[in-house]
Parts: C-alpha cells; structure tokens; sequence
C-alpha cells in the first residue's frame, strides 16, 4: 500500500492538502505537534473516504533528534509522495528578533527539510511513480506561482 506524507498537516496547507490528496484516494501519514488536530483531520479524511489509511505522527520537526526518528519510523511504509510543508515565518526588525524563535525556525525550515528529503531521495531515487516536494518556502522566492497540488504531479 502506498503513502503520502505531509508534515505540518494539523492546519493551513498542509491540512489542504491532505484533503486533496485525500480526495485523490491517496493514503496519508500527516505529521505535526498537535495530535488532537490530527485527530480530526483523520476523522473528517476518514468520512470522505472511509477505505483510506491514514496515518498520525505527533511530532516536533525543530529538534533534530526527533527529525531522523521520524523518518525511521516510517520504514514499514512505502512512500510514494513526500511533502514537507511543516515551518512557519517570523516578521521582526533584525535587532528585535527573538533568537530562540530564529533557531527553531532554522531547525524546521532548514535542517528538517534537508534531512527529509535528503533521506527520501536516497530511498526513493530508484523507485517509479514516487516525488519528493518542497514546501511553498521554496517555491516563492524561485518565483514558482503554481500552488502546491498544482505542482504536484497526481
Ligand atoms: N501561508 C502563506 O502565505 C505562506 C507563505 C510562504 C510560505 N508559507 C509556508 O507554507 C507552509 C504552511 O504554511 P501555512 O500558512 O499553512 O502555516 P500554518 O497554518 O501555520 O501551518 C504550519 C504547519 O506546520 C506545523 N508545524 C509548525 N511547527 C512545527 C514543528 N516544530 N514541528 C512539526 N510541525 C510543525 C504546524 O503544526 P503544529 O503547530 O501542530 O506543529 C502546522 O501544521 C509553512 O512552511 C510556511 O512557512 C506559507
């Protein structure tokens, strides 16, 4: 049986975007700290398609060690699209910012997407039919326009 990811799936795009790909008969692991909201993303995934398997993952993508558990955590499952959408933003004057907010921005934005799709490409390069996708942080300053489902190839 074939999965997508979607990381930060618990609100926003990524919770979009588990519908759509939901509504696309795709099974789903949805990933993100809040598990009550995962909760009901799997339950409102399940009433549009009760055969789907979803998958929930409680997960704090900003601490390095938990990125690579994660993803060995998900060894048992064969990946077909991996979607890392999970970061946030932060607006503040350079000299204003709060630094620990920064760092875990860092770590989400940066390290965990690097590590995820490092590790899903050294998997999946071989394997047909499967694509990793960047999160719209990637997309915008590339001047890609095309929203995330229309960038994705399903
Ligand atoms: N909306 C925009 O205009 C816009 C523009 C440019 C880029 N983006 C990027 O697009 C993505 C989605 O944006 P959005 O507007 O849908 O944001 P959102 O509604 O705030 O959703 C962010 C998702 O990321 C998850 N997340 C945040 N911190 C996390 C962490 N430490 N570990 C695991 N998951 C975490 C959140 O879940 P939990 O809180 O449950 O962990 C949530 O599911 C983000 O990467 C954002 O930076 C958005």
């Amino acid at each position: 049986m074939k999965y997508t990811v979607i990381t930060g799936a618990s609100s926003g795009i990524g919770y979009e975007t588990a519908l759509a790909f939901a509504a696309r008969g795709k099974n789903l692991i949805i990933a993100a700290r809040r598990t009550e909201e995962l909760e009901k993303l799997k339950s409102k995934v399940t009433d549009i398609n009760p055969n789907l398997d979803v998958v929930i993952r409680s997960v704090d993508l900003s601490v390095t060690a938990h990125v690579c558990a994660f993803y060995d955590s998900l060894q048992d499952y064969q990946i077909e699209t991996w979607i890392n959408n999970a970061g946030f933003g932060n607006f503040a004057s350079v000299g204003e910012q709060n630094l620990n907010k920064i760092e875990s921005m860092i770590h989400l934005n940066i390290e965990a997407l690097t590590v995820l799709s490092s590790r899903y490409v050294r998997d999946y390069a071989d394997v047909e039919g499967t694509q990793p996708c960047p999160p719209p942080n990637f997309m915008l300053p590339s001047g890609i326009n095309n929203t995330m489902a229309d960038s994705i190839n399903f």
